[in-house]
Parts: structure tokens; C-alpha cells; sequence
């Protein structure tokens, strides 16, 4: 009834009031509860970071260890869920595992449905941060056609997730702590980013009083799409398909400039940021240090840079403001650390897990209504039915 404005796309309609992350795209500023993002990727450890988006304070020595040691005890998938695993045929691509086993997490524990006690609500969020991982490395097992390897706790959360990724049965494995730090830098840059389309998604479903784990699986689906986080692995693969076609940049400028040839610049352009992705800049950085480190020389780095650097001088970028985005780089990191392509989404699903539990958190203790958008109806007025033999 009433008045209904339409914004496609909701590029001007806030769906919600939120105190968990800032951000100014005008002038590429991200804020995690007030922590600028510089600060949490060079400082700061992924987990750390998720407490702090999900409770809303840095935590103390005392919270911290008690919040480790909870995710710890919690990193098993029950083993009647491995049967659903070996179910997938070997080509399944990993995100479709990882959504499938997120949203059965709801069919082994019902009580996450509805209306929860806090130690209940508590348990979802423990219970998913510590899941995560172990499923995700095992999408990738299933992929390989390796057994997979349970957690080893002593390890941290990074480097747990990368044994749970390599280790074979046949050959000792150590996790190298360069790849450790910077798969836990890239999880900081990930971890949330306001209302993106997963993040929306996820609080769209909770708002049905759905559990955590439904939503996140629901979040999961929608960060796929190669609009959102599946640019990481798109760009990837554009970047080597620009190498293998001779190095040659600018026919692909020119391609993502003619709107006709449906080809966009994976990792370019962003709906909020429109003077650079305050991530994409530490990424790269990042991925500089990463490659010497670990004495890579990866060609598709200088078909990146070239890219960039035609675009940032190119008209038709300019005039659009469409810089790198976070998608640009990281997979170059991702490479490096020996994360094969089909698993970067499942990165970026990783680091973003934090932000949606604390979206869906906040969705639920500041009692939103059911989300329930309307529409402009443009169909047919009203017509008679006609029986089957009337019809034309
Ligand atoms: N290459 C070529 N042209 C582009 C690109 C691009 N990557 N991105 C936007 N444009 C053009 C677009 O055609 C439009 O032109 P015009 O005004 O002449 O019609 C103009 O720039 C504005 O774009 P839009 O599609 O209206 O902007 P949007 O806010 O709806 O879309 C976006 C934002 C990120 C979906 C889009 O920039 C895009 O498709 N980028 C490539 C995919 C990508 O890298 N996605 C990752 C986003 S960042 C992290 C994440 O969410 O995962």
C-alpha cells in the first residue's frame, strides 16, 4: 500500500543501521568497529579479528584464549556428514560442496532453528568458525581424490586449514609460516565488508529466524557468482588467458570498453568505491612481498600490472571511476601459496565468515523484521481464464 520507490540493485536504499563496519568509497576508508583495515592486516590475527567483528571489542588475553580453545575443541565435522562428502562426483566444484555441508550443519543440530538461549546461539558461532575450515579443505580433498586429514589442533587456524589442505599420508608435511601469514592477512582484508550482496543475502534469510548455518550457506551461494567473490577466480583466469593469447592488454581494454562484446575486466569496478579499494592496495603490496619471499616469478603478476596501469590512464575507466578491486590481486597471492584456482572463492568464503555471523548477530539482537521487499508490479491487469481448447 502506499508509496513504493524502486531502486534496482538497492544502490541507494539502506536496508539496514549497523555498528560493525565503515565504510567511505569516496575516499577508500575501511573500518572494522572503528579499527582502520591497515592496521588490523598488519597487526592483527584473523581470529582476533573475528571476535572483534562478532562482539564488538578487541579481546582481552583471558577472552581470547577462551575463544581459541572453544573454536579448538569444535574443529570435527561429525562423521555421518563425510557420507554427504563422498556423495560429490570429483569434478564438484569445492563451493558447491562447501554451501551443501554448511546448510546440513542445520540438519545436525535443529535447535540452531528459531528462537536460541545465548549459550545456544553461542555454540552456532563457535561451531561454524571451527567447521569451516575442516570442510573446505576437505572440498578440496574431494577434488584431488586424496583422503582427506582431520584437524590438528595444536596448530592455528591458518596453518591448521593448510596441513588440513596438503598433508599427504604418503610424505611429511610442515606448514611454511610465510603461507601462513599471508593466507591470514588475506582472511583480515576479507572478513567483512558491509551490506555486499552474501552479507545481505545472509541477513535476508536470517531474517526469517533461519539458523546461522542456513544463512551462511545462503551467503556462500551468493558470493559465487562471478559479479562477487567468484572475480577472484575470473580474474585468474582471464589473466592467464591474456598471457597464452600473446600478452596483449590492450585488445582486452578495448574488449571490456565495447559493451557489445559482454567481456568485463574481472576486478575492476566496485559499487561503493569509487576512488580505490582500500584492500586492493594492501593486497597488492602483499602479493609483491609474498612472490620474493617465497622466490616465485609469476607472469600473470605483469599482465596484472599492465592491465592496471592502461586502465588508470584510459578514459572510459576514468570517467567511470572503476579501479582494482580486492578480487585483482588476491588471486596472484592465492596462487603463490599453492591454493589452486577453483578453491579462491572458498578463501574469500573463509575470510568472510566472521562478518556474516556478526551481520546475522546484529540482524537478530536489534530485532529486524522479516526482510520482505516490494516490487513495481508491470504484468497483465486482470483477464478471464480461458479453458485449454480457447486458447490460441
Ligand atoms: N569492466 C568494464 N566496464 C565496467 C566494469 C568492468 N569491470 N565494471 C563496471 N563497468 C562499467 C559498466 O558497464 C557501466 O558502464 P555505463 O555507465 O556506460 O553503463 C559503469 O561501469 C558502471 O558499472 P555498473 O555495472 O553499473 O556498476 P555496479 O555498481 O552495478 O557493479 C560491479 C559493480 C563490481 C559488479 C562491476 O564493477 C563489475 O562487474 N566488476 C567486475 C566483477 C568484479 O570484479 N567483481 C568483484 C567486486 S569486489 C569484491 C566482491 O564483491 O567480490
Amino acid at each position: 500500500s502506499g508509496f513504493i520507490t524502486l531502486d534496482r540493485g538497492f544502490k541507494n536504499t539502506g536496508s539496514t543501521k549497523s555498528a560493525i563496519t565503515f565504510l567511505d568509497g569516496e575516499n577508500g576508508i575501511l573500518r572494522y568497529r572503528g579499527y582502520p583495515i591497515e592496521q588490523l592486516a598488519e597487526k592483527s590475527t584473523f581470529l582476533e579479528v573475528a571476535y572483534l567483528l562478532i562482539y564488538g571489542e578487541l579481546p582481552s588475553q583471558p577472552e581470547l584464549d577462551k575463544f581459541l580453545q572453544e573454536i579448538r575443541i569444535h574443529t570435527l565435522v561429525n562423521e555421518d556428514m563425510k557420507k554427504i562428502f563422498d556423495g560429490f562426483p570429483i569434478n564438484a566444484h569445492p563451493m558447491g560442496i562447501l554451501s551443501a555441508l554448511v546448510c546440513s550443519l542445520t540438519a545436525f543440530y535443529p535447535e540452531s532453528v528459531g528462537d536460541m538461549n545465548p549459550e545456544q546461539e553461542h555454540l552456532s558461532i563457535i561451531r561454524i568458525l571451527a567447521k569451516m575450515p575442516t570442510i573446505a579443505a576437505w572440498s578440496y580433498k574431494n577434488h584431488m581424490g586424496h583422503p582427506v586429514n582431520y584437524p590438528k589442533n595444536r596448530l592455528d587456524y591458518c596453518s591448521n586449514f593448510l596441513y588440513m589442505m596438503f598433508a599427504l599420508p604418503v610424505e611429511e608435511y610442515e606448514v611454511n609460516p610465510v603461507i601462513a601469514d599471508a593466507m591470514n592477512k588475506l582472511l583480515i582484508l576479507h572478513a567483512d565488508h558491509e551490506q555486499n550482496c552474501s552479507t545481505s543475502t545472509v541477513r535476508l534469510v536470517g531474517s526469517s529466524r533461519a539458523s546461522l548455518y542456513s544463512s551462511v550457506s545462503a551467503g556462500i551461494n551468493a558470493l559465487w557468482g562471478p559479479l562477487h567473490g567468484g572475480a577472484n577466480q575470473e580474474v585468474i583466469e582471464m589473466l592467464e588467458s591474456i598471457k597464452a593469447d600473446g600478452g596483449n592488454t590492450n585488445k582486452y581494454i578495448e574488449m571490456a570498453k565495447n559493451k557489445a562484446s559482454g567481456f568485463r575486466l574481472m576486478g575492476f569496478g566496485h559499487r561503493v568505491y569509487k576512488n580505490f579499494d582500500p584492500r586492493a592496495k594492501i593486497i597488492k603490496k602483499a602479493a609483491d612481498q609474498v612472490l620474493t619471499q617465497l622466490g616465485i616469478k609469476d607472469p600473470v603478476l605483469d599482465i596484472a600490472q599492465q592491465l592496471e596501469e592502461a586502465a588508470l590512464h584510459d578514459e572510459y575507466f576514468i570517467e567511470r571511476k572503476l579501479y582494482p578491486n580486492v578480487d585483482f590481486y588476491s588471486g596472484i597471492i592465492y596462487r603463490a601459496l599453492g591454493i589452486p584456482t577453483n578453491m579462491f572463492t572458498v578463501m574469500f568464503a573463509l575470510g568472510r565468515l566472521p562478518g556474516w555471523i556478526a551481520q546475522w548477530k546484529e540482524m537478530r539482537e536489534s530485532k529486524e523484521p522479516i526482510g520482505r521487499p516490494r516490487q513495481i508490479y508491470t504484468g497483465y491487469t486482470e483477464r478471464n481464464y480461458l479453458g485449454i481448447k480457447e486458447r490460441k
